[in-house]
C-alpha cells in the first residue's frame, strides 16, 4: 500500500541555490522561503551554515536566517561541524543536518575528511545539539552510485547509517547525489537498511529521470519523508555530473494523482518556481512547471 500523507521536505533555497553561479541577493531567497511557505511547504530547508569559501552562495546564512525564522514553518539548516552549530544556534535555529558520505571519494571532496573523520566531526555536533532539544537529521551522500567509484555497495551505505543514528540523529536522507540510483536499487538498499522506516527520508537527483519512479519505489515501502527542490533548482558543487533535486512540483503533480495528502498548493508552488526562474534567468527544468506555466 502507499502512505496516506507525505512530508515534504523542500531543499530547494539550500540544495537548489547552493551551486547557482551568480550570487542570489539574500532578500529573493527571502522571499523564495516565504513563498514556498505559502504554497504550503512546511519543512524548508533554509542554508548551510558551512564555511562560505566552500560554498560561496550560501555566506550570507548569517543575514538570511533572521529574515524568515518568523515563519510558522522548521527551518533545518545544514552545520558541518560545532563552528557551523554554533553559527546556527545563535540565531535559534531549532532544526540542523549534519551531512556525511558512504564513500571516501566524496568525503574527501566534500568535507576534506575521511568517512570515519567526518563521522567524528558531526559527533559532538550532534550531541549538543540533541541536549539543547534541536533536532538532528542526517544525510547520507552517494548511497546508489558514486562519480569517482561507480556502484557504491550497499553494505558500505548500511555502516555510514548506522553511525548516524548511533550517534543521535533523528532522522536520516538517503541521498541519491548524482541521480543514477534506479527504483530495483531504492528497494534492495531500504530492505538492507534495518531502520525503522518512520527514521527515513529519501533524497532523489533527477539526472537521468528516476527520481519520481525511485520515489514511488520508496513510497511503496512505507517512507514517507520525501526530499524535493522547488522547480527542480540545484546540484551540489563537490559531486560532478549533479543535477538539480526532484522538482517539488513533479512529485506533488504525482501525489495528488495518487491521493495522497501533502498540504501544497499546487498553483501557487508554480508561480513561486516561476518566479524564481525570472530571479534566475532561465526556465525551470521541471516537466510539470513548465506543463502548468507558459514558460
Ligand atoms: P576544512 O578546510 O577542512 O576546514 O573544511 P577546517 O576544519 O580545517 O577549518 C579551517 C577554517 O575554516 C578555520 O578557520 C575554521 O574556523 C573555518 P581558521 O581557524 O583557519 O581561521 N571554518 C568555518 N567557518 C565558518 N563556518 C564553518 C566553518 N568550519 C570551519 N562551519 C569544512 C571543512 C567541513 C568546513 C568544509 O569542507 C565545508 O564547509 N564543507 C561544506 C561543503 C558543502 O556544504 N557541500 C554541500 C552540502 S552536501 C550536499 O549537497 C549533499 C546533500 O544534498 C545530499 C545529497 O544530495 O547526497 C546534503
Ligand atoms: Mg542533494
Amino acid at each position: 500500500g502507499l502512505p496516506a500523507r507525505v512530508r515534504i521536505h523542500e531543499v530547494g533555497a539550500r540544495d537548489g541555490l547552493q551551486n547557482e553561479k551568480s550570487t542570489v541577493p539574500t532578500e529573493v531567497k527571502a522571499e523564495f522561503v516565504r513563498r514556498l511557505a505559502d504554497a504550503g511547504l512546511t519543512t524548508i530547508e533554509a542554508t548551510s551554515f558551512v564555511h562560505p569559501k566552500w560554498v560561496p552562495q550560501l555566506a550570507d546564512a548569517e543575514q538570511l536566517f533572521p529574515q524568515i525564522s518568523d515563519l510558522p514553518v522548521d527551518l533545518p539548516v545544514l552545520v558541518p561541524n560545532e563552528r557551523g552549530l554554533d553559527r546556527a544556534l545563535a540565531l535559534g535555529a531549532g532544526r540542523v543536518a549534519v551531512f556525511a558520505s558512504a564513500t571516501e571519494s566524496f568525503a574527501k571532496a566534500n568535507l576534506n575528511r575521511t568517512v570515519d573523520e567526518a563521522l567524528a566531526m558531526f559527533e559532538p555536533v550532534v550531541a549538543r545539539a540533541k541536549s539543547q532539544q534541536v533536532h538532528v537529521r542526517g544525510y547520507l551522500s552517494m548511497c546508489f552510485g558514486d562519480p569517482w567509484e561507480g556502484a557504491v555497495p550497499i553494505p558500505q551505505v548500511v555502516r555510514v547509517c548506522r553511525a548516524l543514528l548511533d550517534m543521535g540523529c533523528d532522522e536520516l536522507s538517503l541521498g541519491d547525489t548524482i541521480g543514477v540510483a534506479t527504483p530495483g536499487h531504492v528497494r534492495a538498499l531500504l530492505t538492507d537498511l534495518d531502520v525503522p522506516v518512520e527514521k527515513v527520508g529519501v533524497h532523489f537527483h533527477d539526472t537521468y529521470g528516476q527520481a519520481l519512479a525511485n520515489t514511488l519505489a520508496a513510497l511503496q515501502y512505507g517512507v514517507t519523508t520525501v526530499d524535493a527542490s522547488a522547480g527542480g533548482l540545484g546540484g551540489c558543487p563537490y559531486a560532478k555530473s549533479a543535477t538539480g533535486n526532484l522538482a517539488t512540483e513533479d512529485l506533488v503533480w504525482m501525489l495528488q494523482g495518487l491521493g495522497i495528502d501533502t498540504g501544497v498548493d499546487l498553483g501557487r508552488l508554480v508561480a513561486t518556481s516561476v518566479w524564481m526562474a525570472e530571479q534566475l534567468g532561465r526556465p525551470s527544468p521541471s516537466r510539470t512547471v513548465r506543463a502548468l506555466s507558459h514558460q
